[in-house]
């Protein structure tokens, strides 16, 4: 098929893009970078010797977007692009809910008068909230804690309200877990910019000097160590999730939310100890309180996507910190210069 991915600059944008062209898919990239760097794109080139089809602009511009469609008439678009920052999204709330909320509806306004029918949604497990149980599965009761989580919320109600009012429209809505890794060929991964909110792009900035400690957020949850307990999902998995999406939308309609996530959940200590035994590098700690907003343990059941969409995460811990530490000592400095 003929792929649109928005944000596909990204983290876990470029991962997808390798995985679609490897499967056969012809992809086209929509990015503002903002939170990217067009050196990315250099090296997927590289890593794929595939045409990548590529603009420049945001999501929030129909003409722009309409020009894309025209151009490329995709069969389906995977939108990333988006604001991710929890802690940022509170400071920010009109500027999260006009990039996250208005972009996706921006985004559907174009697809309907291109007459592109399959849209695969950037979702996150934080739709949930503070769990009533867990694992989480599809059915637990969506109670977002933040500005963030409820864009996401939001956009995933427009998606479903969308496919209701027409039949032969497709959204597939990927609730992400904790995605870590690399590529690996150690070429792509996670390059955040300024000080890394999440915990292991922080680990890694550690082991490689860029940060002297890591402070743990809180050691008083009710887990087995004291410390957060998530379910981390390699960044390669989550591409793959992606494809199987694309599988699925082509002989699906309608709205349908999967978890993406292991069913495996690690403490930050457990993620400190992988990540000094891939590295050999210590990694300092201080303990520090918890950090707002913050859940004690996240743990996804994601039986529906494998059975729904023949997809299940293969990569283990050990393989999230190896390929995180190959990324990050090949490139100290992510993708080096950034557009300001
Ligand atoms: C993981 C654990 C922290 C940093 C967020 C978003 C989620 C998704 C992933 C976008 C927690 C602890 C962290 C540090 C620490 N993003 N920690 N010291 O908060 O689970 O999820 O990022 O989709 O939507 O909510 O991820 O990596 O920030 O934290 O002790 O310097 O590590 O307290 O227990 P989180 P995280």
């Amino acid at each position: 098929m003929r792929v649109l991915v928005t944000g596909g600059a990204g983290y876990i944008g470029s991962h997808t893009l390798l995985e679609l062209m490897a499967q056969g898919h012809e992809v086209c990239v929509l990015d503002n970078y903002s939170n990217a760097t067009p050196e990315v794109l250099k090296r997927v080139r590289v890593l794929s010797n595939g045409l990548i089809h590529d603009y420049v602009g945001d999501v929030r511009d129909s003409e722009k977007l309409d020009e894309v469609m025209q151009d490329f008439l995709p069969d389906a678009v995977i939108h990333f692009a988006g604001l991710k920052a929890v802690g940022e999204s509170t400071e920010k709330p009109l500027h999260y809910y006009d990039v996250n909320v208005s972009g996706t509806l921006t985004l559907l306004h174009a697809m309907e008068r291109a007459g592109c029918t399959r849209l695969i949604f950037s979702s996150s497990a934080t739709v949930y909230g503070e769990p009533v149980y867990l694992p989480y599965d599809e059915a637990h009761p969506t109670n977002p804690t933040s500005v963030y989580g409820r864009t996401k919320l939001m956009a995933e109600n427009i998606l479903m309200d969308w496919t209701n009012a027409h039949p032969d429209r497709t959204a597939v809505l990927l609730r992400y877990f904790n995605p870590v890794g690399a590529h690996a060929s150690a070429q792509i991964g996670e390059d955040p910019k300024d000080i890394p909110n999440n915990l292991m792009p922080f680990i890694a900035q550690v082991a490689v000097g860029k940060r002297d400690h890591l402070q743990i957020f809180g050691d008083d949850y009710d887990t087995p160590d004291g410390t957060g307990l998530r379910d981390y999902i390699h960044v390669v998995d989550l591409a793959k999730a992606h494809v199987a999406a694309i599988n699925y939308a082509e002989n699906n309609t309608g709205a349908r939310p999967f978890n993406i996530g292991t069913g495996q959940s690690y403490s930050v200590r457990d993620m400190v100890a992988a990540f000094e035994k891939a590295s050999g590098k210590p990694i300092p700690t201080k303990q520090s309180g918890r950090r707002a907003g913050d859940i004690a343990a996240m743990l996804a059941d994601a039986s529906r996507a494998e059975t729904e969409l023949g997809w299940s995460a293969l990569h283990g811990l050990g393989d999230m910190a190896a390929s995180t530490w190959a990324w990050q000592s090949a490139n100290p400095n992510g993708f080096g210069t950034r557009q300001k």
